[in-house]
């Protein structure tokens, strides 16, 4: 929203790894023509009803965001909350890759992770980007950095597993041992701070990265 207010979007806009849609459909409520692209078609789903019921428009999508096939040279503003994290190496560099190609000349990127940083003790329950891994990305296809910094992600420990039914145990079986370690580590420091919490809700390190493509 600040972002917003600050007027860091303009032209056509790309929400790439939209989620449920709530950035989106807020950058639509101010105005912008705005896609919103997510892997997840339960998620799409979700984010279209959202639209519907706040009464805006915004084209969502099934994409992969390291392919992008078919958005070729359309949109002048990218947002990235929470995606890039997600991907591995090679993930990374084909949507770094695939983003500038589906963007024009000049276009900004607002682009936001988990960072390898901690949060008064509390760190990234998965992902955990080192700065040098964005920059060497962004810089590799085609993008200028503006400014990279820290910031913080309020999220819900509940989620990230201080009680045994979360969502831990079930992605566990599909979690590479190095990221279950990163969750374990995680998962004990939130039990610690668990019942100092208001509403669950903790902030996460995170980085923040404004950028264009540089022509
Ligand atoms: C942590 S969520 C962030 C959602 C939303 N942007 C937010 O800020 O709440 C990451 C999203 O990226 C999507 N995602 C992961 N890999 C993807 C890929 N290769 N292509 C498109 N979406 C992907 C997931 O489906 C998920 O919705």
């Amino acid at each position: 929203m600040e972002l917003e207010a600050l007027g860091g979007f303009s032209g056509e806009v790309l929400d790439i790894g939209c989620g449920l849609g709530d950035n989106a459909i807020y950058l639509a409520s101010r105005g912008h023509s705005v896609t919103a692209l997510d892997g997840s078609p339960a998620a799409i789903e979700e984010a279209r009803r959202r639209a519907a019921a706040a009464g805006v428009t915004v084209n969502f999508d099934v994409a992969d965001a390291t392919k992008l096939t078919g958005y070729e040279g359309r949109f002048d503003t990218v947002v990235d909350s929470a995606l890039y994290h997600c991907l591995d190496d090679d993930g990374r560099q084909a949507y770094i890759a695939a983003l500038y190609r589906a963007t024009r000349p000049g276009a900004r990127l607002h682009l936001s992770c988990f960072s390898d940083g901690n949060v008064n003790g509390v760190i990234a329950p998965m992902g955990a980007v080192p700065e040098s891994n964005i920059r060497d990305t962004l810089t590799a296809n085609g993008w200028r950095i503006d400014f990279l910094g820290p910031t913080t992600y309020l999220g819900n420990a509940v989620r990230f597993g201080t009680n045994e039914d979360s969502l831990t145990q079930h992605l566990a079986d599909q979690m590479p041992p190095e990221a279950l370690e990163q969750m374990r580590q995680t998962t004990e420091r939130f039990a610690k701070i668990a019942e100092l919490l208001e509403d669950n809700r903790v902030h996460l390190p995170f980085t923040v990265v404004h950028a264009h493509r540089v022509d």
